[in-house]
């Protein structure tokens, strides 16, 4: 990212380089616009593009403004589902002044899949997301 100060380029490479390096089955982010999130740069299959305000993981992170960890997305109700091999997901809100612009979402095919060790790493990445804008 250094040098990039473009958020929509800087989040096509992150999902790049975290879909390559982990294997994960779906890396990408959704843009708040408006009431709702918006499929925004991804790795992997084909994604449901809109989500409403504190739906699903994803909405719920937006609504919460916190990371989700869902060990088995069978057991987190109202979870969206977009590919019937996810069996474990993260998200996490990037925050601006206070506000949910975006999230970033990783779905895994391996039940609890995610720890406080991804959540420490990927908040992080969030908050250089923003300084970069
Ligand atoms: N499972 C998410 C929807 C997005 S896809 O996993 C890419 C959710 O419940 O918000």
């Amino acid at each position: 990212m250094e040098g990039e100060e473009d958020m929509v380029a800087n989040m096509a490479n992150i999902s790049a380089i975290i879909k390559e390096m982990f294997g994960f089955h779906w890396v990408g982010f959704y843009l708040v616009k408006g009431n709702e999130l918006v499929l925004g740069p991804f790795q992997g299959p084909v994604a449901c593009t809109r989500i409403k305000f504190g739906k699903g993981v994803c909405g719920s992170s937006w609504e919460r403004k916190e990371t989700i960890i869902v060990d088995d997305i069978d057991k987190f109700p109202g979870h969206i589902v977009c590919s019937p091999l996810s069996k474990s997901e993260i998200v996490v809100p990037i925050v601006a002044d206070g506000e949910v612009i975006a999230v970033l979402d990783i779905d895994s095919e391996n039940y609890g899949e995610f720890d406080g060790e991804d959540r420490g790493f990927l908040e992080e990445i969030s908050r250089i997301i923003v300084k970069r804008e």
